[in-house]
């Protein structure tokens, strides 16, 4: 490898923001760029991205990053691609427009083709296939729906023009000037079409969900070479050398290569994935089984439980209620109070995920009376965030023979001490808070730098990366557990609710 390159460029393009962030050789952040999303409701449940603006902000924080740290591109080695997953578009292959927004994965839309799947009697065989659940998160119900759309509105329209994919594929089509269609096994495992044993793009899924194959990427390895970026962008080519789900990144980066360690992602919603080896495991617990990420023919499996509503409960504060000014008010809200007068929050905005999957579940304050204040409301919001957490590893020791003694986590939130602290009496085990918090980055560039050499090891890589600190339980554990006891019934009274 060419000794003048001396640092690996991360793309992490999340359900809230694009980001990009610069590594040196010692893992360490150089400078980053980053800019919000714009969020399109278009009806309540659903939920849009407009995939140009995606592509534009990616160029711009590519290149704002290296401007911000004087850095040419000829100096980066390896570009590492991390996204917001299960988020799908089709686009025309010839003009590079999209025929429609991207739906994201919040969005319920394709519900009611899921309930129909469901009577059809299709659930087990999609999960004993896919290891996931049928539920409108996943990619496929909402890739029908987008050719259902097209084929209304742009009649006659010739398939043989369009390409479908999730952002990976959209931003990697993108970047190599419209070269490369592809995308890794991480997140094809979580479009419901991939075989989770063949790890390949499943012919009964195809049918059932009415996918014609040639609209889909090629499935490749999450490390390894998917393509060079087209020299207009950033003024020189530079390989893409790692593909990976943004859960799937951070559970590189955090070390967690084996079974036993288990960490959790506080985005937009929170994502709590442990590692499981080589061979696939079947949840008891309504957890999935997918893909942690594949080099060459070696394939890694893990095990996630997925909240969908987390940070995004948050952002609803401060966007939606305005009760919040900045995210960052919460932690001080939460502390001038002693504790939530009696209010419970369920954070189903867009139903339920792990371990309920109730896609009819809606959101809901329990417990006001007369003397609640905002600040009460906000502190619970932020249990709410804790006690999901606690509901999946719950679920996650009961699948397996060992329960988990510490929680790894990362993610924007948790620069909540707060938020931290409770979490650690909630769940009455240590919560481990590393320096680097942008670990989905963090993976996807340790991916491709460990894919072209620019890393020897993946051991003594994520071993250095330094811990910030370490949340034990204390005196505020026993009320905390209490409190999630309550907060359950809290839940179980918002399940059903658009049934
Ligand atoms: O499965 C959805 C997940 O990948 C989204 O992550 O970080 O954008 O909330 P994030």
């Amino acid at each position: 490898m060419n000794n003048s390159k001396s640092y690996i460029l991360a793309l992490d393009l999340g359900t809230t923001g694009n980001r990009a962030i610069i590594f040196d050789k010692e893992g360490k952040i150089v400078n980053s760029a980053y800019k919000e999303l714009t969020q399109y409701y278009p009806e309540p449940g659903w939920l849009e991205h407009d995939p140009r603006e995606i592509w534009q902000d990616t160029c711009w924080a590519m290149q704002t990053a290296l401007q911000k740290a004087g850095i040419a591109a000829t100096e980066v080695a390896a570009i590492g691609l991390t996204v917001q997953r299960e988020t799908c578009l089709l686009w025309d292959k010839t003009t590079g427009r999209p025929l429609y927004n991207a739906i994201v994965w919040q969005d319920r839309r394709t519900a009611p083709m899921c309930d129909r799947l469901k009577q059809q009697g299709h659930a087990e065989d999609i999960y004993q296939r896919t290891g996931l659940i049928l539920d409108a998160y996943f990619s496929a119900t909402k890739l029908a729906w987008l050719l259902e759309y097209i084929q209304r509105e742009y009649p006659p329209i010739d398939l043989n023009h369009i390409l479908a994919g999730t952002i990976d594929a959209w931003i990697l089509w993108n970047l190599t000037g419209g070269q490369v269609h592809a995308t890794d096994d991480s997140n094809a495992s979580r479009t419901l079409l991939m075989n989770l044993t063949t790890r390949k793009w499943d012919d009964k899924l195809l049918e059932i969900f009415g996918i014609p194959p040639h609209l889909l990427p090629k499935i490749q390895p999450s490390l390894g070479l998917f393509g060079y970026t087209q020299p207009e962008i950033l003024g020189v080519s530079i390989p893409i050398t790692a593909i990976l789900g943004d859960q799937q990144a951070s559970l590189f980066a955090h070390g967690c290569d084996r079974p036993g360690l288990l960490k959790c992602t506080y985005g937009t919603g929170c994502f709590l994935v442990a590692h499981t080896g080589d061979k696939i495991a079947r949840s008891h617990n309504q957890l999935l089984s997918t893909i942690a990420w594949t080099q060459t023919n070696k394939a890694g499996y893990a095990i996630e439980g997925s909240i969908f509503t987390t940070g995004a409960c948050i952002q609803w504060l401060r966007d939606g209620i305005k009760l919040i000014t900045a995210a960052s008010d919460t932690e001080m809200m939460a502390q001038r109070v002693t504790d939530h007068n009696g209010v419970y929050f369920v954070p189903a905005l867009s139903g339920l995920g792990a371990p309920h999957w109730d896609m009819t579940a809606r959101g809901a304050f329990f417990g006001i009376t007369a003397g609640v204040q905002r600040e009460h409301m906000v502190r619970a919001v932020l249990e709410a965030i804790a006690f999901q957490v606690k509901e999946v590893v719950e679920a996650i020791n009961q699948d397996s023979d060992t329960n988990i003694n510490m929680l790894k986590v990362d993610g924007g939130a948790c620069q909540n001490n707060f938020l931290m602290q409770l979490q650690a009496d909630v769940l009455g085990i240590p919560v481990e808070r590393p320096v680097i918090l942008d670990a989905s980055a963090q993976g996807a560039a340790f991916a491709a730098g460990l894919a072209i050499g620019f890393w020897p090891d993946y051991t003594t890589l994520t071993a250095s990366r330094e811990v910030d600190r370490i949340f034990h339980p204390d005196e505020g554990a026993t009320q905390a557990q209490a409190n999630y006891k309550k907060w359950q019934k809290a839940v179980e009274r918002a399940k059903h609710w658009t049934e």
